[in-house]
Formats: structure tokens, C-alpha cells, sequence
């Protein structure tokens, strides 16, 4: 696959641990989580109807819990942990000497 890769080290300089941030970055609108030294990014809006995610919170295990119908995703891998069969797109982040990078498909 091949990724454009961006740097996204000022935002998540800005980013509360375990808050949800809805952010656009390459013309698309993502969502990031950061839990300690590592940055998650995800698609913003549900795979279900659309909703955006990170209008939502994290549950008890870290997962993100959809506002609108609480279907629950995991932001490491997209895994719909409520079981209703929807994947969340995620993006692959990297850090490079100190960077964090996101890389979105092209
Ligand atoms: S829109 Fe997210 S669970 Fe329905």
C-alpha cells in the first residue's frame, strides 16, 4: 500500500492523554488518540452511520464508544468490539527520531 506520510508532531504535542481529537490533516478528516508515548489515528466518523467518533469517550478497556448507537472500536486495529460487524478504518503512525508520523492512502 503506499502512504502519504505526514508529520503530525504539532498536533499531538497539543493532545490530551486519552481525549478523543477529530483533526484534518492531507484534506482528511481523522480522528487521534494518544495514550502515553503512543498516538493511535482512526477514521473520524463511525463505519456504522457516520457519526462523528470522537464526539464519543473511551470505555473501561481503551475502546471508543460511538455516540450515537455506542457501538464500541478498538483504535489499535478498528476491531468492532461490541460485535456488530463494522470495521473502523485506522491509520499507521510512526514515529521517526522524535516525529510522529500519520500515513494516509493515496
Ligand atoms: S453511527 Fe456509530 S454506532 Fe451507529
Amino acid at each position: 500500500m503506499l502512504y502519504d506520510w505526514h508529520n503530525i508532531s504539532d498536533i499531538v504535542s497539543g493532545l490530551a492523554d486519552n481525549a478523543l481529537k477529530e483533526v484534518v490533516v492531507g484534506g482528511k478528516n481523522i480522528g487521534l488518540l494518544k495514550k502515553g508515548e503512543t498516538v493511535f489515528a482512526f477514521a473520524a466518523t463511525c463505519p456504522h452511520s457516520g457519526a462523528p467518533l470522537c464526539d464519543g469517550w473511551l470505555d473501561a478497556r481503551g475502546h471508543i464508544v460511538c455516540p450515537l448507537h455506542k457501538y464500541k472500536f478498538d483504535p489499535k486495529n478498528g476491531y468492532n468490539s461490541t460485535g456488530e460487524g463494522y470495521k473502523l478504518r485506522t491509520f499507521p503512525v510512526e514515529v521517526r527520531e522524535g516525529e510522529f508520523f500519520v500515513g494516509i492512502l493515496t
